[in-house]
């Protein structure tokens, strides 16, 4: 029933993101439609990179303003990893038994009713990464969602074109959760972004895919079985880090590619692993969108560092390459993130196998040129003034001027040395699910100070609205850094400034938190209350 293939969800499937030929599930492993031929080229040892399935509506009407989702929880759905070594199974938890991360594609405007059932073995919520909406709705920890029962969220979606995504958010399972296989993708559209997609000023169709890359550490085979290993206390305080990099799926995949532009819906849903994603030929590509929607002016960029939970869009263009060329997305080797490592020094259990720690150069997929086609898309250059999504907020109009809400994250070894003791705390403190820690008024706009006095870089997340850098270490923010945002890698010693205008939807309490999912679930997370009420006591 979820996946009832009506005309309608079949025509915008096709129009969306996969292109799909006339393949009328939206459940199976759809294959890109220009990487059937993908035999005869060099890249012959990579699996083609999956497209994610994008979910129906269940009223079989997308553009009513009505969507209705059911998204069922379960451990042990059996998944095949492609990689370029060969394949095998593990079982993983997934959503409605989908193989992949499901997708879900709505409109500005849309009212959202969606179903959760748990049928996990431990409480479990979905949390709406990245969206407006009551604190009710958001599917925090709060809120669980206890085994064998159901809760449906509905909110209305009121904000710009973005990346956003969901995940689930227990009290200290959500790293489990996740890396288990528990995430998917949401895309919102709105006027804006349909228009630029049919004037050609945004590749669309099938030049449209979205890229999740998720990193897993997988136990020895046995019998064509690898399960998933999470969490080895004596080596992971940089939290779950994988040795193996899955890009929808799959391990180093290919994708067969036209000399064209492609826009890439670029997701940092790992863990805890940073990337700094380049090509391997060093070429620019062209940002065109950050967490929270649209850049006003596309920035062009050689290369791009993403925190786990940070999102992006590019538009990568092959139209000088040849037919035959292959390019790689690889994430370059950078500095900045030894110290976490090295905090791993004093244990005696050196034992790192399984383990790429943050910084080290890899490979992420591969793009292979295999024919000439048109392409008539030109990158648009500015958006509106008048759109929303262009706007700065003005430190001027933030109601702490001269008193700055102030967020220090650091790390505390414990008493006995070990990495597995290490406290993660933000203001000195660790999460206390009974207590308020930040009160914000209702309807106001702020200016949030986030320091890093630690060691190792950290993605600071916060819900209930979108916010904007204002500047790093006082440097004005200038490029992507313009764009809205939800997640802010925040480097050792870096302290960002941000701003955020708390709207009426905006109402109870909401978290803020380290999106290295380990340290959100190790206390590094406090919750903060828009308004005079919360459910906390
Ligand atoms: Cu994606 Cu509170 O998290
Ligand atoms: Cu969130
Ligand atoms: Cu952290």
């Amino acid at each position: 029933m979820i996946y009832k293939k009506s005309m309608v969800a079949l025509l915008l499937t096709s129009l969306a993101l996969v292109g799909c030929g006339g393949n009328s599930s939206s459940t199976t492993n759809l294959q890109n439609s220009d990487s059937s031929n993908s035999s005869t080229t060099n890249s012959k040892k990579n699996p083609s990179l999956h497209i994610l399935p994008i979910m129906s509506d269940e009223d079989g009407n997308f553009s009513d303003a009505k969507a209705t989702y059911t998204l069922t929880a379960k451990e042990g759905v059996d998944v095949t990893i492609e990689t370029p070594n060969g394949n095998w199974i593990t079982p993983m938890w997934r959503y409605n038994d989908s193989p992949l991360p499901l997708v879900i594609k709505a409109n500005r405007g849309d009212y959202m009713t969606l179903k959760f059932n748990n049928r996990l073995s431990s409480d479990s919520t979905i949390h709406w990464h990245g969206f407006k909406v009551p604190a009710k709705e958001d599917g925090g920890p709060d809120f669980p969602v206890k085994p064998n029962e159901s809760r449906t969220y509905s909110f209305k979606i009121d904000q710009p074109a973005s990346p956003l995504w969901f995940h689930p958010h227990p009290d200290m399972q959500t790293g489990k959760q996740v890396y288990m296989g528990l995430a998917g993708v949401f895309l919102v559209e709105d006027n804006i972004s349909k228009e630029l997609e049919r004037t050609n000023h945004l590749p669309s169709g099938n030049r449209d895919i979205i890229l999740l890359v998720q990193d897993r550490r997988f136990d020895n085979e046995k019998n064509g079985v690898r399960e998933l290993k999470y969490m080895n206390y004596e080596m992971d305080s940089d939290g779950m880090l994988g040795d193996v990099v899955l890009v929808n799926g799959s391990e180093f995949p290919n994708l067969d590619v036209s000399t064209t532009q492609y826009r890439f819906r670029l997701y940092n849903v790992s863990n805890a692993k940073n990337y700094d994603f380049a090509f391997s030929d060093g070429r620019d590509f062209t940002v065109v969108a950050t967490d929270g929607g649209l850049l006003k002016n596309p920035v062009k960029l050689n290369h791009i560092k993403l925190g786990a939970a940070e999102r992006v869009e590019i538009i990568v263009d092959f139209r000088n390459d040849n037919v035959g060329d292959s390019i790689k997305l690889i994430s370059r080797a950078f500095a900045d993130d030894m110290m976490g490592g090295m905090m791993n020094m004093n244990n005696n259990n050196m034992e790192y196998e399984g383990r790429t720690p943050n910084g080290t150069e890899v490979n992420i997929m591969n793009f292979t040129v295999t024919k000439n086609s048109e392409d008539n898309v030109t990158i648009y250059k500015t958006l509106t003034d008048k759109a929303e999504i262009s706007k700065r907020l003005d430190p001027n109009s933030a109601d702490n001027i001269g008193n700055e809400r102030e967020f220090i994250m650091t790390m505390q070894m414990g008493s006995n040395m070990s990495s597995g003791s290490m406290k993660f705390l933000i203001n000195g403190k660790l999460f206390d699910p009974n207590r308020v820690d930040e009160f914000i008024d209702a309807n106001s706009t702020e200016i949030w100070k986030i320091t890093n006095n630690s060691p190792m870089s950290h993605p600071f997340h916060a819900h209930a609205t979108q916010y904007q850098i204002l500047d790093r270490d006082g440097v004005p923010a200038t490029g992507v850094d313009l764009g809205w945002k939800d997640t802010f890698l925040v480097k050792p010693n870096e302290t960002i400034r941000v701003i955020g205008k708390f709207e009426p939807v905006n109402k109870g309490d909401y978290m803020y938190h380290c999106h290295i999912l380990e340290h959100e679930d190790a206390g590094m997370m406090g919750y903060f209350r828009v308004g005079n009420s919360g459910h906390i006591k």
